[in-house]
């Protein structure tokens, strides 16, 4: 497949570069700072949060998917999610590509935006621990990062592109296993943990998967 991967040089990114690559896909990796990149791939070079629309679109024309890893590196650049995605949505709506796999985080099905601005409570896959300990924990320590994270979700559910929302919890740096759980619209009981390797595996695979367009998927060791 001919895939755009954006935020190619982070954790999740890198991984989903060095799987395509390693599958034979022909990749194109968008990327903020070109030193951080020597794999031998196209390249494209934009800052998400103040991107050109003419190099979006050089960058996803003719891709038969697009990939995003995008996040904040840091507290200031919270918003660059939802930001950094509605340009790579536009450019793929000028451009005519549809399909789009994204990572958000497992908490977000209860968090509220303005499209849904009174989620569930609970997520339905969470056990108690989640629900009245961690989760209420981590919400109130991402609270920004998760309400941007939401918008995001958000604007590629209003998109009319095929889209697929990857919910992870905790991401680590254990290889890649095979082996996570996943599930339609929730989070997996007494998931905690999952590899950004397993997760990068996780979206490339969805792209041979049409039943998971238009769903948010959770992922967990
Ligand atoms: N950490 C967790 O445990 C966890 C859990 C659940 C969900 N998540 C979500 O998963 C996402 C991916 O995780 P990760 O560990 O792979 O994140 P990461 O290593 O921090 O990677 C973030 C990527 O976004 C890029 N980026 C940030 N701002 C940009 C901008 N303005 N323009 C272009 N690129 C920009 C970064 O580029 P540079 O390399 O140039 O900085 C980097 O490639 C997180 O952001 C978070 O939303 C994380």
């Amino acid at each position: 497949m001919k895939l755009t991967i954006f935020a190619a040089t982070g954790g999740v990114g890198r991984q989903l570069l060095t799987q395509a690559v390693a599958a034979g896909h022909d990749v194109t990796a968008v990327i903020r700072n070109p030193d951080k990149l020597s794999a031998r791939v196209r390249i494209v070079t934009a800052d998400l949060a103040a991107a050109d629309p003419a190099a979006l679109e050089s960058a996803v024309a003719g891709a038969d998917a697009v990939l995003s890893g995008l996040g904040p590196r840091s507290t200031s650049e919270t918003g660059v999610a939802s930001q950094g995605t509605l340009a790579i949505v536009q450019a793929m709506q000028a451009t005519g590509v549809r399909r789009i796999v994204v990572v958000s985080a497992a908490p977000i099905s209860t968090v509220p935006s303005p499209a849904r601005p009174k989620p569930p409570r609970h997520d339905p896959g969470d056990g108690f621990l989640m629900r009245h300990l961690l989760s209420p924990l981590t919400k109130a320590a991402f609270r920004q990062h998760y309400a941007d994270l939401a918008l995001m979700e958000d604007l590629l559910r209003d998109s009319g592109l095929d889209w697929t929302i990857v919910r992870p919890p905790r991401l680590t740096n254990k290889p890649l296993t095979g082996t996570y759980r996943t599930a339609y619209g929730r989070n997996l009981r007494r998931g905690i943990l999952v590899s950004r390797a397993d997760v990068a595996q996780y979206m490339l695979r969805v792209l041979e998967q049409p039943e998971t367009i238009k769903q948010a998927i959770g992922i967990a060791r």
